[in-house]
């Protein structure tokens, strides 16, 4: 294991490693080289190359990956990603899933409507009445 200071991967470094023969994956703020990985990858290779310039953490974990899997890792550590890139990665993340959110749920923006609509059908059962 290197353990004496690992080397900073910055974002622009990490942005550059997003094609299949020069790969990176962000797992847990670590930067890994998959590169040579991605075409032994059980899970296949286009799964590795979704999570490209992006924090892959919360995929790799939903998979429930074993220990096996995780006992690669060491052999494509790069280093660490740079601190200033998480807040960036997150924010990249929350605003894909902003964005995501509005796309299908467009008629959230509508619900003001509804207590306009029951006024006005107050008032034309009101008008109805007294016309009556
Ligand atoms: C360096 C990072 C990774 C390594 C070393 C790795 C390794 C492995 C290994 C060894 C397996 C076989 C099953 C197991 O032992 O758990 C596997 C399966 C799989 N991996 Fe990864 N993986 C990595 C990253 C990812 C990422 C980022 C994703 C994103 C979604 C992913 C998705 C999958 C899927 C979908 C399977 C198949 C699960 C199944 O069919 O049961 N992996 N991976």
């Amino acid at each position: 294991m290197a353990s004496s200071s690992p080397k900073t991967v910055t974002l622009e470094q990490f942005k550059e490693h997003t094609q299949r023969k020069n790969l990176y994956v962000l797992l847990s703020g670590k930067v890994y080289d998959v590169s040579k990985f991605i075409d032994e990858h059980p899970g296949g290779d286009e799964v590795l190359l979704a999570q490209a310039g992006q924090d892959a953490t919360d995929s790799f974990e939903d998979v429930g990956h074993s220990d096996e899997a995780r006992e690669f890792l060491p052999d494509f550590y790069v280093g660490d990603i740079d601190e200033a890139a998480v807040g960036v990665l997150k924010k990249e993340v929350k605003a894909a899933a902003q964005s995501l959110q509005t796309a299908i749920d467009p008629g959230s923006n509508f619900t003001f409507l509804i207590p306009v609509a029951l006024l006005g059908a107050y008032f034309a059962w009101r008008y109805y009445s007294a016309s009556a």
